[in-house]
């Protein structure tokens, strides 16, 4: 249990002693106690976790293990209803904590069954309970947040003028939460610092389908003009790549080697355009599985949008989302994401090159075993691209950059470089399996890598790191 004084607070206060001594002791405590009405000493959970580029992303205080959310959705009018029911354990005694939200109206919330104190300042909702409840938000203590909320989502614009969170398509919307979106459709710990397990039951007009992350829990319920989905998520996910997309979608579902479940969603006028790249998502699985070991995940699959819905790609845990009809560069890109951002998911957005390097360095592999195009030749093309010199892929000047082409490009050289270090493919697909299982279902620094691989490879690789990493400029291509 907690190591906190056994007797601390009005609530806990010594039965039978005299009203005086209590009053006295009350009005000590009190004094003494920051949150004032609770006899605890708890502190506000910080409003963010420090993030170099969003700071104000995510909160502190407690780490999410569960988030539950039931959802409406009016695709017609845009709007949605929701309730999320948010398991957490306090990393700290609280006296109040946040969760982010962007836009959308809070109805009600409660902690622990009791009524909370909502404010709201810009994407952050401040949670203020009763003095009993209060009570309970100790260190390691396990409670239960209700947030009833609804309105329009929004789309938000990021840094870099991409958009995100809330998209509405011609027959729905899509959510996409990279970098920050994920809170434009549901309150929470947005940082991907805080991973989860998942549920989600979305209700949507009969005839669309409502797709996420996870595998389907139970079958689609319709009663009168509406159907419910539900779905699961049992592996931690980062808010980030959490994704909801309700549409008219041809859906399959399979089983592949080792019992995976295999669910795409296609919108119907993608189909014929993506029927051939969408078939080989078993084949990508297993072939990425071959060089960076065991899946991660229980679930498999994509969803593809029509073309013009949306913008970009998104490696969407389980089941990544293509804005039209993927390439297999791109279904081997989001993969790949799978170890690589999804089970492995960067402590900050400063570490995105650990993602898009190792990514981007998978579609040189395809390429090399598939294509006959060496991964040197990918190398050298990337290394002549001025693109890819614009800043350091481990240091991006701002959070416009994060997406920017040094990250994907500059990363897969970086990985390219650890290759020809360790010299021996053996030894280097064992290397980034190694990697993929050290912090599988976790997240991981960039020293954490660089570490790692100092320590597989028994190299000091000081200056691998200084040049290709760190450098602004562009090192010897043999350097
Ligand atoms: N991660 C996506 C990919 O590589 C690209 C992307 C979409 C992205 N939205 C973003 C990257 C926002 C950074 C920030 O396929
Ligand atoms: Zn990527």
């Amino acid at each position: 249990m907690d190591q906190r004084l056994p007797v601390r607070g009005t609530a806990r206060g010594p039965r039978g002693a005299g009203a005086a001594a209590l009053l006295l002791a009350l009005v000590v405590l009190a004094a003494g106690c920051t949150a004032g009405t609770g006899g605890v000493e708890g502190k506000p959970g910080a409003a963010g976790v420090r993030d170099p580029y969003f700071p104000r992303l995510g909160n502190g205080g407690y780490d999410v293990t569960h988030y539950d959310l039931t959802l409406d959705v009016d695709p017609d009018e845009q709007t949605l209803r929701g309730t999320a029911e948010i398991t957490a354990r306090a990393t700290q005694d609280l006296s109040s904590f946040n969760l982010d939200l962007a836009g959308l109206t809070v109805e009600s919330a409660t902690v622990e069954g009791r009524p909370a104190a909502v404010n709201r300042a810009g994407n952050e909702l401040t949670l203020r309970t009763d003095a009993k409840v209060e009570d309970r938000l100790h260190e390691g203590e396990t409670f239960r947040t209700v947030v009833r909320y609804s309105g329009s989502p929004k789309t938000l614009t990021d840094a870099d003028d991409s958009e995100e969170g809330w998209l509405p398509t011609d027959d729905g919307a899509v959510a996409l939460g990279e970098p920050t979106g994920s809170m434009a459709w549901f309150p929470g710990n947005h940082h991907p610092g805080d991973k989860a397990s998942y549920d989600l039951t979305v209700t949507v007009p009969k005839g669309l389908t409502a797709v996420s992350n996870g595998v389907p829990a139970g079958p689609p319920v319709t009663a009168g003009d509406r159907t419910t989905y539900r779905w699961h998520t049992a592996e931690p996910m980062a808010s980030y790549v959490a994704t909801l997309a309700v549409g008219r979608f041809t859906t399959k579902t399979s089983t592949m080697a080792g019992g995976i479940t295999v669910f795409t969603a296609v919108d119907p006028e993608s189909a014929k355009a993506s029927a051939r790249t969408v078939a080989r998502v078993p084949e990508v699985v297993e072939w990425e599985a071959g060089h960076f070991g065991p899946y991660p995940f229980s679930a498999t699959g994509a969803i593809v949008e029509r073309t013009g819905d949306s913008g970009y790609a998104l490696e969407t845990q389980n089941r990544p989302f293509f804005p039209g009809p993927p390439s297999m560069e791109l279904l081997v890109h989001e993969m790949a994401h799978q170890w690589f951002g999804d089970s492995v998911t960067p402590a900050t957005w400063r570490d995105m090159w650990l993602n898009e390097g190792l990514a981007t360095y998978t579609e040189w592999l395809w390429a090399e075993e598939k294509e006959d195009t060496p991964a040197q030749e990918s190398f050298d093309e990337a290394y002549e691209d001025e693109d890819n010199w614009a800043f350091p892929p481990a240091d991006p000047p701002s959070a416009a950059d994060i997406s920017e082409q040094p990250v994907y490009g500059r990363g897969a050289m970086v990985i390219h470089k650890i290759r020809e270090a360790v010299d021996d493919d053996e030894e280097f697909f064992a290397l980034l399996a190694g990697w993929a299982k050290a912090h599988r279902h976790g997240n991981a620094t960039t020293a954490d890598f660089t570490a790692y691989v100092e320590k597989a490879t028994g190299e000091d690789l000081s200056e691998l790191w200084k040049d290709w990493l760190y450098g602004e400029s562009r090192p010897a291509a043999d350097g």
